[in-house]
């Protein structure tokens, strides 16, 4: 079974994916900064205390693992370039131990050359780029740090996350391509779950949606 190296494991959709990957027997070694968030207890579940920006924690991460899945991204209070700089320590620390495959987590507003948005879309676009242009210039900043990083990356993007009960139905497609609007962070974190065994994606960013 894979070892995943786990970034944001305490968030809403980090928790939902680390419940599944616990559930299907890979082993997780998961950064947090606060291990009490983290609810799951399992021997297959190791908790590494520390920030995604200090790059001796996300060594501590990596290290003994075989490839990884990054949740993390802005919260209240962060700085607003977190997301480039922690995906750039955990290519670093990728670099050193040799691993090869990340799979992070994005949204719609990050735009990739497959995606023909609709008129919604590009309103959503418009709208975030006035109320929250630091986690759009985050996002892109982070997606050029895995396109220059020579790894095995895959950016999974959603639109709008939910909090409902699993479906088990999703489409993949590209943003205005085979998409809706909202997507249920339980279906969300089965897509990327999938990915773990999947060379699909690689140098991709597919949009899941209902
Ligand atoms: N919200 C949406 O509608 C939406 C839509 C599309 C895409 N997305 C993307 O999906 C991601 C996940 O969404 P979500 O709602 O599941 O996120 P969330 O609940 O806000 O979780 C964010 C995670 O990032 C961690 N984190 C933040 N800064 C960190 C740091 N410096 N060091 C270590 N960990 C850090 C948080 O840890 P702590 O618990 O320690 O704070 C938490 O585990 C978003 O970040 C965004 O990129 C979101």
């Amino acid at each position: 079974m894979k070892r995943i190296a786990l970034f944001g494991a305490s968030g809403q959709t980090g928790q939902k994916f680390l419940t599944l990957a616990l559930a299907k027997g890979y082993h997780v070694q998961a950064l947090a900064r606060d291990a009490a968030k983290i609810p799951q207890r399992s021997p297959q579940l190791t908790i590494v205390p520390g920030d995604v920006l200090d790059l001796n924690a996300v060594e501590n991460t990596i290290r003994d693992t075989d490839l990884v899945v990054s949740l993390f991204g802005q919260v209240k209070g962060s700085p607003p370039d977190v997301q480039t700089r922690g995906t750039a320590n955990i290519v670093k620390a990728m670099q050193h131990y040799g691993l090869r495959r990340i799979i992070s987590l994005s949204g719609g507003g990050l735009p990739y050359a497959e995606d023909h948005p609709k008129l919604a879309d590009k309103l959503i676009r418009g709208i975030m780029r006035l109320a929250v242009p630091q986690v759009l210039h985050d996002a892109q900043g982070h997606a050029d740090v895995l396109r220059a990083s020579g790894l095995d990356w895959q950016v999974v993007r959603g639109p709008r996350l939910t909090n409902e009960p699993a479906r088990g139905q999703y489409r993949v497609g590209w943003v205005g391509v085979n998409a809706s609007t909202s997507i249920g962070r339980a279906d969300l974190a089965n897509f990327i779950l999938q990915q773990v065994e999947s060379r699909e994606f690689v140098h991709k960013m597919p949009f899941v949606s209902y």
